[in-house]
């Protein structure tokens, strides 16, 4: 059991040590058994399957999930924005992946300033880029030197985010790296993030067969002019199976798959892939009790719904609607509905959003009804949206 840090606020630092039952509502907690179930299961599964690992911390935002999940195995973390970069650098991370384009000059230079701390202490930082400018402004902020940072360009596989719109538009943006001696050209950012929650296997499959063609076809474009892309990165908890088994793919950026959310267990199952348990709750208290419906004390400032309700965990009750402060439930199937201060354990909808709603995970080891809180981990980069 770990010790309390003496920054925790007081609220929390009594928990250490304590039951379950003294944790109070609505707060968010970490399964630490199936998460850890989770994250190994993975990390398992990329070795099998001689892949590289670099899940996307965007998911936990925490520098201490980071470096378990890279202790298990993976080459490093995945992160969306620089201050997420920055704030899990601080916390001991060095091998971070911004797998997005940054393109503002000012952002560019805490970039640089992020690359040579990372480089003085052997780690490394990674970006993608889907544009002249941008890496132009990127090159412009790291100056003079060699090799300083690895630059993956961003092909769109089908979900009309980020990224050049076509195969052959990979290459000038391969060709613009290579003339700036202080970027690397690291290979291809392809992630399809539509396809994760398409619900029928056969659906990912093939959406995942388009992305694999793209994918393709850039490396044609780009070899048949003489130059190389080392490494194709992308895939997310929906797909990475097929990712791993497509031989175009060399890295695997899942990130929900520690966690496990209500709307990833919508998804049919993938035979071919390993399944994952719901690590990620919201512990919340029935605070109304009508004849029809009960309201819990937890609402979307404790979760978000923005990928639709919370399932409630280990009961037949279902989400009927959702506020700030409440969500209301209904009985499934004539079940009785519980009393006034039942204790209700929310599968939130969507993680990466949930998290970013609170400073602190709650970790409990033995389980949700007998366990002990084990310790608390901290969301490093809560908030950090730049
Ligand atoms: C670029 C990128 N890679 C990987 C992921 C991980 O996806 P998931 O959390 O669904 O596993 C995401 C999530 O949105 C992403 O945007």
């Amino acid at each position: 059991m770990k010790s309390a840090p003496e920054s925790l606020p007081p609220r929390l630092r009594h928990l250490i040590g304590q039951g379950v039952a003294a944790i109070d509502t609505p707060a968010l907690v970490v399964d630490l058994d199936a998460m850890e179930r989770n994250l190994q299961r993975m990390a398992d599964y990329a070795r099998a399957h001689g892949v590289k690992l670099r899940p996307h911390a965007k998911m936990h935002k925490s520098a201490d999930l980071s470096l378990r999940q890279m202790r298990a195995g993976a080459v490093g973390v995945c992160v969306q924005k620089t201050s997420e970069a920055e704030a899990l650098a601080a916390g001991g991370v060095a091998d971070i992946y911004i797998s997005n384009e940054v393109i503002a000059p000012a952002k560019l230079q805490r970039v640089a300033t992020l690359v040579r701390d990372l480089n003085a202490r052997g780690g490394r930082l990674a970006i993608a880029v889907d544009s002249l400018l941008g890496i132009d402004n990127l090159a412009q902020a790291m100056g003079t030197g060699a090799n300083l940072i690895d630059v993956f360009v961003e092909l769109d596989v089908g979900q009309q985010r980020c990224g050049v719109a076509e195969p052959a538009e990979v290459l000038p943006l391969a060709q613009a790296i290579t003339r700036h001696p202080a970027l690397r050209l690291a290979g291809l950012q392809a992630y399809n993030g539509s396809a994760q929650h398409l619900r029928r296997v056969a659906e990912r499959r093939a959406a995942l067969d388009v992305v694999i063609a793209r994918v393709q076809e850039a490396r044609r474009v780009v070899e048949a002019a003489g130059l190389r892309l080392p490494l194709v990165t992308g895939a997310g908890s929906g797909t990475f199976g097929l990712e791993a088994t497509s031989g175009v793919f060399g890295e695997l950026q899942p990130g929900s798959y520690l966690f496990m959310d209500a709307d990833y267990a919508r998804n049919q199952a993938d035979p071919a892939q390993p399944a994952f348990e719901h690590a990620l709750f919201v512990k919340s208290q029935v605070m109304s009790a009508s004849a029809g419906h009960v309201v819990v004390d937890a609402g979307h400032k404790s979760h978000a719904i923005d990928s639709g309700l919370p399932r409630v965990h280990g009961e037949a009750l279902e989400a009927t609607g959702c506020s700030d402060e409440h969500t209301t439930l209904r009985a499934l199937d004539g079940a009785p509905l519980l009393p006034l201060g039942s204790i209700l354990w929310l599968v939130p909808g969507h993680c990466d959003p949930t998290v970013n709603l609170h400073d602190w995970l709650i970790g409990v080891r033995g389980g949700l009804q007998a366990g002990t809180v084990a310790e608390l981990i901290r969301v490093d980069a809560r908030g950090c949206l730049d």
